[in-house]
């Protein structure tokens, strides 16, 4: 299966954060997330031999990871790709040392994962065009409690995801 590990929002958040990319998308064009869709990629693992995946669960249960706030305070267009992502100014430090350190687990186990540094983004908008200014931010709250290992499914309609587990954070 075509899988990745991910922060998955509230769904008020992904609602809020949907109605905002529909706000952008009047200036930019292009293709939105659906609001259920909406994530933010810790790790990508491509296709997984399904007799795999206890060993992707495994590997990222034996990460450790504080639990965090996600602040969502930038929104850009990458003119390389034609993304509209949002994300924090910064990642937050805990965030980091969280895909750090699920990236050296699944690399124990294995997995190669690519080795770009990780850039803290959701995309909300594919082939867009870039745009002078985009709507302003609103307020949105990303508690980060735990991560999640996804599927994903390609169709003509797009990508469709289905959260397979989900690993919890302690303090
Ligand atoms: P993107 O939003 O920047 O396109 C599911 O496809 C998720 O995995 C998306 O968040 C996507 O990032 C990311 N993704 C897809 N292909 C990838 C790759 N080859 N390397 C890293 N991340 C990838």
């Amino acid at each position: 299966m075509r899988a990745f590990f991910a922060l998955w929002p509230p769904a008020a958040t992904a609602a809020a954060l949907a109605a905002w990319a529909g706000q952008a998308q009047k200036r930019t064009g292009g293709n939105l997330t659906r609001s259920e869709s909406i994530h933010l990629t810790l790790a990508f693992l491509g296709e997984v031999p399904e007799d795999r995946v206890a060993d992707a669960i495994n590997a990222a249960s034996k990460v450790r990871g504080a639990p965090h706030a996600l602040p969502i305070e930038q929104a850009k267009v990458w003119a390389h790709n034609s993304i509209v992502w949002v994300g924090p100014e910064r990642t937050p430090p805990d965030l980091d040392l969280l895909a750090r350190a699920l990236r050296t687990e699944l690399g124990k186990e294995g997995f190669v994962i690519e080795t770009r540094p990780f850039a803290a983004h959701v995309s909300l908008i594919r082939k867009a065009r870039r745009a002078g200014r985009l709507p302003p931010l609103p307020n949105l709250d990303w508690p980060v409690r735990d991560f999640t290992l996804v599927r994903s499914r390609l169709s003509a309609q797009g990508s469709s995801y289905e959260v397979v587990e989900r690993i919890g954070l302690v303090d």
